[in-house]
């Protein structure tokens, strides 16, 4: 009867979630976050954020979605009409996310040619911000398009497009089946690698030292759920999505602590890798560790081609399966945020797959050129702090309170779960989710507001933080509602008609 697109096994679902999981965020911001925010004793806050937030949510996700086998719109629209715009609000921040995500793994794509000759040189910053990027001089400007970023753009809108053109099973499962088990193989290359380095233990006990006093600074913790939902891919409609194309019997619980501690063995491993090789730089340069931390651009385009340059032997390879690790996690996660409207866009409209992924992909390949012009870098970096902030975070906190709070579908969800599940969730998982998450996320959403409202984000001006920080975050909850009340759903009818 239902014609609902359908995963074809169990692992090329757990493959896709965790493709999913596993991102640009895991690499590049976990290891810096970790280290900032107290180095070992950040295990704390992070393990503390995972059990009773990331895994509860993450289990939370995986029933709506398998339960009401919808997008996430059409998730929360079953529960409650007035409900959907939430799943609406989840999607525009994927959207916002879809669109800026593709220029880094552009970026990575270009580095990753570079690598062979390592033609950022020896001054791998100035290359980076003069000679690649060709930043503009102040927040804000446009300054015309750069097409040595402009092309990669486009190739890496050319390849996930058309793995959204495919379909479910034979585009995004498919992909994921390759590039995950590729991924996971570079990577370990590269860890290997780097643990063997002269240094690399001094950047271990950098990386793992604890310093307790950070445990009761209330900014470690909002780091730590922060660090959690963008990496787990929860609270923006992705996992909803995902988990709507489950067959009917699908173990939920065991899939979600399969994801969330394989997604967390790849940031400690990520890290792992990353602290080495910095161990490695300090050791070369004398210096301390401390002095070569840097995270996000900074440590991948920056900091690694100086490691590459001073690599003793083979730079070229490693700094190609460095760029091409951050290429295949950054891409399989990029198809599972684009998913989230291509569904929604189906669902509501009545629309073919083709022509959801040509409008909401189409849509999202045209605003990504922002990130192409010399302004880009300055863009990426205001619209990726409000959306994970004032986004992601928010949407998860709307949905914890709406789900238990005022749908009281818990209990509901509890069972559906356990029905099908070999991990029985008990009295735990609905206080981690009714108590313990709200009260941690709503005083991380005050914490959160304190701060960008008495003190300006970077530095940057206030005019440029209006335009490319509150209006996109604000405006992704205007963008849900919008499309909430745009037509209604056929809910009833709707299964039938999402087809591949
Ligand atoms: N979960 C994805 C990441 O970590 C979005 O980058």
């Amino acid at each position: 009867m239902e014609n609902r697109p359908q995963w074809g096994t169990r692992a090329g679902f757990i493959l896709a979630a965790v493709g999913s999981a596993v991102g640009l965020g895991n690499i590049w911001r976990f290891p810096a976050t970790a280290y900032e925010n107290g180095g070992g004793a950040f295990f704390l806050p992070y393990l503390f954020a995972l059990l009773t937030a990331g895994i509860p949510l993450l289990v939370l996700e995986f029933a709506l979605g398998h339960k009401y086998r919808g997008s996430s719109p059409m998730t929360f629209a079953k529960i409650s009409k007035g409900k959907e715009w939430l799943g609406w609000w989840q999607i525009a921040i994927a959207f916002v996310i879809s669109c800026y995500y593709p220029a880094i793994i552009a970026w990575a794509s270009s580095y990753s040619v570079f690598a062979f000759n390592q033609n950022w040189g020896s001054d791998p910053e100035g290359f980076l911000f003069g000679e690649y990027l060709k930043l503009a001089e102040t927040p804000g400007q446009f300054g015309g398009m750069v097409p040595g970023v402009l092309i990669p753009i486009i190739i890496v809108w050319i390849v996930t497009l058309g793995v959204m053109y495919a379909g479910v099973k034979k585009g995004i499962e498919a992909a994921n089946k390759v590039f995950i088990p590729l991924l996971v193989v570079m990577f370990t290359i590269i860890v290997i690698r780097a643990l063997t380095l002269d240094g690399a233990m001094q950047g271990l006990e950098a990386f793992f030292k604890p310093d307790w006093s950070k445990v009761l600074d209330g900014k470690v913790w909002v780091a730590a759920y922060g660090q959690i939902f963008f990496s787990l891919s929860i609270g923006f409609a992705i996992m909803i999505t995902y988990s709507s194309y489950l067959p009917k019997k699908s173990d939920l619980t065991n899939n979600a602590f399969i994801t969330g501690f394989g997604n967390s063995a790849f940031e400690v491993l990520a890290g792992i890798g990353v602290f080495s090789a910095l161990g490695f730089m300090a050791a070369q340069q004398g210096v301390p560790v401390a002095e070569v931390v840097s995270s996000g651009v900074g440590l991948a385009f920056v900091v690694f081609p100086q490691i590459i340059n001073e690599f003793p032997a083979f730079n070229g390879l490693f700094g190609f399966l460095f760029f091409g690790s951050l290429i295949l996690a950054g891409l399989t996660s990029l198809i599972s945020i684009i998913e989230t409207y291509v569904a929604g866009i189906q669902e509501k409209f009545h629309v073919s797959r083709t022509k959801a992924v040509t409008i909401g992909g189409g849509l999202a390949a045209l605003a990504s050129l922002v990130f192409a012009t010399r302004g880009g870098l300055y863009f990426l970096d205001s619209v990726d702090y409000f959306i994970n902030t004032f986004g992601i975070t928010l949407a998860g906190f709307i949905e914890v309170i709406a789900i238990a709070w005022f749908a009281k579908e818990l209990k509901n969800l509890q069972k559906h779960a356990n029905d099908i599940s070999d991990i029985q969730l008990g009295a735990w998982w609905r206080i981690c989710l009714s108590v313990i998450t709200p009260i941690v996320l709503g005083y991380m959403m005050f914490d959160n507001l304190r701060t960008n409202l008495t003190s300006e984000y970077e530095g940057y001006p206030r005019e440029f933080l209006f335009n490319w920080g509150w209006t996109v975050a604000l405006g992704a909850i205007f963008a849900g509602v919008l499309l909430s009340i745009r037509r209604k759903n056929k809910i009833a009818s709707s299964n039938k008609e999402v087809s591949q």
